[in-house]
């Protein structure tokens, strides 16, 4: 089937090309030519495991293609996705700028014939299917008598997460078509019929009511994480262990065992912007949501619980020197955005520290973001603890789990080794000579 893919971000790249790793023949489009110049050469914008290789394949066999024509991507296919940006917009409360998904419905307006279904990816308040419905029918209204024009708009949101986005798009957990049509859904089964398994479950909504799932499942997750930093916050004035605590509840089927780990608070382009689109939405709705309130205040004052961790331990930190292991929001992605880093190594600098860090693929992408004279990077992470006064764990690369830290605690000029992700064990890394703290577990 021939697919048009609008946005080549995490979600549209990664859609399109698993699309074409399964067969179809996809095209996919952005405004952006400097971007798809180097797609296609092969090249991906940012890492992802996997993805870089499946490109070049798919190039090669022909089934996937770049461009920056509008007109040529709509008129492509019968099936046209949406998967442009949706960023937190400052300037209307926390609700997310749609102005990227209504520019497309409005250029599917203008260049659609015969019958085509607009499907929005991307993650956005319920209502806006609805929205973008009424912006391709102005459209096509605005173009006068012609063709005859058939089309809907459909909502199936996605599920990948950065890191696994591959394997979380070639075995999905379910899909959802929100659709009031059956054409549409059948289009939709289509698609994605390569990559449903017996069980898959292949769902189909109201278009509000996948745009609400999609947000109440990013939310719940959001809910997961700051309710065991709350606990681990508990168990270090209890003395109780966190991690202990999560493996057992994670036994219980009706809680399960993941998202339960706490730390220095959930990052990323999603999770806190959807938490904070939810807000608006109920405040829109007349349906305050107030669990997720606190679900947000817990996440921003994590950071300040971690470093407060430091400061027990260093009061002063102005001219000392700290080291920073990891500074991507979460392994396997070069993803700074809302990362716990920014807001951690900021708050050092502004504190007269100097910083030193080290993360395996996104140095590159923190050093556009942060320009001071007191932050560095280094080559690897036993020249960035050389001579540093302590230590502050913000990623759990699995690298960082074989490291020498009989060397590290040599390297360094103090002792201190704050662990944000309880990657290691308290006990062990007291005995390698650390003055060790992790979250939930003192
Ligand atoms: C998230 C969702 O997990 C995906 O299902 C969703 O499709 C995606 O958003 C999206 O809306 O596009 P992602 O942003 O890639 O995916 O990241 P997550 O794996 O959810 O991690 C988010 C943050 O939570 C990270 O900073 C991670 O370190 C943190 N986290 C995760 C914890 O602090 N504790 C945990 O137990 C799990």
């Amino acid at each position: 089937m021939r697919i048009t893919i609008f946005g080549t971000g995490y979600v549209g790249l990664v859609t399109g090309v698993c699309f074409a790793e399964v067969g179809h023949e996809v095209l996919c489009i952005d405004i952006d030519a400097q971007k798809i110049a180097l797609l296609q050469e092969g090249k991906t914008p940012f890492f992802e495991p996997g993805l870089s290789e499946l490109v070049r394949k798919n190039i090669a066999e022909k089934r996937l293609y770049f461009g920056t024509d509008a007109k040529e991507g709509v008129q492509f296919a019968s099936a046209v996705f949406c998967s442009v940006g949706t960023p937190p917009s400052c300037s209307i409360g926390h609700e997310p700028d749609l102005s990227a998904v209504f520019a497309i419905s409005k250029t599917f307006g203008q260049f659609v014939k015969g019958e085509k279904i607009l499907v929005n990816k991307s993650t956005v308040p319920p209502g806006t299917a609805e929205k973008c419905r009424i912006i391709v029918a102005s459209e096509i209204a605005s173009r006068g008598k012609g063709d005859t024009i058939s089309f809907d708009v459909v909502s199936n949101p996605e599920f990948l997460q950065e890191g696994c986005a591959i394997e979380n798009t070639l075995h999905p957990d379910r899909i959802l078509a929100g659709t009031t049509s059956d054409t549409s859904e059948a289009i939709l089964r289509e698609i994605y019929a390569p990559f449903l398994c017996s069980n898959t479950p292949f769902l189909r909504v109201s278009p509000q009511t996948a745009e609400t799932i999609k947000y109440a499942a990013n939310c719940f997750l959001a809910t997961k994480i700051s309710f065991m930093n709350e606990i681990a916050r508990f168990c270090d004035a209890v003395g109780a262990d966190v991690s202990d605590v999560a493996q057992a509840m994670g036994c219980d089927p009706r809680i399960g065992s993941s998202f339960l780990r706490a730390g220095v608070g959930y990052g990323g382009s999603c999770l806190p912007k959807d938490v904070s689109g939810l807000l608006f939405s109920g405040e829109q709705a007349k349906t305050p949501f107030r669990i997720l309130e606190s679900v947000r205040e817990v996440n921003e004052t994590q950071r300040e619980v971690f470093l407060e961790k430091l400061f027990s331990l260093l009061p002063d930190v102005s001219g000392k020197t700290i080291a920073l292991l990891g500074l991507s929001f979460k392994p396997n992605t070069d993803d700074i955005r809302e990362a716990p880093s920014l807001k951690i190594l900021n708050r050092l600098l502004e504190l007269g520290a100097r910083v030193r860090a080290f993360d395996p693929v996104a140095m590159n992408n923190i050093s556009r973001e942060v320009s001071h004279e007191n932050f560095s990077c280094a080559k690897d992470p036993y020249v960035t603890v050389q001579g540093v006064d302590a230590v502050l764990l913000l990623t759990e690369w699995s690298e960082f789990q074989n490291l020498d830290m009989k060397r590290i605690v040599g390297l360094m000029k103090g002792d201190i080794f704050i662990d944000g992700r309880n990657m290691f064990h308290p006990l062990q890394m007291r005995e390698f000579g650390f003055q060790y703290v992790g979250i939930g577990r003192n």
